[in-house]
């Protein structure tokens, strides 16, 4: 989740007994500020984590593999997403070490990440929020994924309740991914605006759009509806200005998709304000480790 999801929520949700993963979608990413960022993770926890790396090709072309490798050595699992599964990357990370995840949005993509070698699967369904690969609902993608790969597959989009978590685990996933529902967590670094928007929201409130496709285009995300009203109506080239990863203040575009974190200025309403139709379950701000414990015992309650 990139800048909202700093060392400190992967570590907080690894250390609550999750699978924390550490977010690369950030400006200013080299070989030297991602390995910064996995020296802070690993002061904080000595449990496995992951990192996840988005490789569209229009991101591709600026990623430093150093970086993927540096990951592979650190995490237990490497995560890729928006692309075409790729063997390359796979062998890349397990000469690292690591176990390979591809974040998938159907069941032809599963198949060709199975076929590359991935350890692991995330299916996500376009009830998700950021940028979304799925085109049909999270449980229908889940129940074709499963019947057709031979790895462990996640349930992606929609799941920030313990109902929720125990429908996807009664269709056959192996485990869930949970993005919204952490970002109001204490430890994750979201813009304040953001965060009250996302608490004042409901599934109803977001919007799957391209309209946020400056520098990224063709990859559609989900935002709240409110973002994309926002953008449309205010003038200039400009919305703000956020900070990069080795420090620096850069300008935010107008339309320019990125994680708006406490470091962004300017007109926060008008950025890309991620959100998952989950976001109703994004009441207060607290803990990761007490999300986690909420979804697991609302699981718990739902099996009884
Ligand atoms: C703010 C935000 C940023 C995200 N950034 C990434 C990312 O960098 N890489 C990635 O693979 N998925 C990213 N995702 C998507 C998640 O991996 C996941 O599919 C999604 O959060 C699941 O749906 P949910 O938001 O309803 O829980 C992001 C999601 C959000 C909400």
């Amino acid at each position: 989740m990139g800048a909202v999801a700093p060392p400190e929520l992967a570590a907080a949700v690894s250390e609550a007994g999750g699978l924390g993963m550490l977010g690369t979608a950030h400006p200013g990413l080299t070989a030297a500020s991602l390995a910064q960022q996995l020296k802070r993770l690993r002061a904080l926890t000595a449990k496995p984590f992951g990192v996840n790396f988005i490789v569209a090709p229009q991101v591709r072309e600026h990623l430093d593999l150093d970086c993927v490798e540096i990951a592979a050595r650190a995490a237990r699992v490497v995560e890729f997403f928006y692309a075409e599964p790729d063997r390359a990357f796979v062998e890349m990370v397990h000469r690292g070490g690591a176990l390979v995840s591809w974040q998938v949005g159907s069941k032809r993509e599963a198949i060709a990440a199975a076929g590359a070698g991935c350890d692991l699967i995330v299916a996500q369904g376009v009830e998700a929020g950021g940028h979304v690969r799925g085109t049909i609902s999270t449980l229908v993608l889940l129940t074709e994924v499963i019947g057709s790969v031979n790895v462990p597959v996640l349930a992606a989009g929609g799941i920030g309740t313990g109902r929720a978590m125990a429908a996807a685990l009664a269709a056959g996933a192996d485990g869930v991914r949970v993005g919204t529902r952490f970002l109001a967590a204490t430890e994750a670094a979201a813009h304040p605006e953001y965060v009250a928007a996302l608490m004042a929201s409901q599934a109803e409130d977001t919007i799957y759009t391209t309209a946020f496709s400056r520098g990224f285009r063709d990859a559609p995300h989900r935002v709240l509806r409110s973002c994309v009203t926002a953008v449309e109506a205010c003038q200039g080239d400009t919305v703000g200005e956020t900070t990069a990863l080795d420090g620096t203040r850069i300008l935010a575009p107008r339309y320019m998709a990125f994680g708006v974190d406490k470091t962004a200025t300017g007109m926060i309403g008008a950025m890309s304000l991620f959100a998952g139709e989950s976001v109703g379950a994004v009441k207060r701000v607290e803990p990761a480790a007490d999300i986690l414990r909420m979804l697991i015992d609302e699981y718990a309650r739902q099996r009884r």
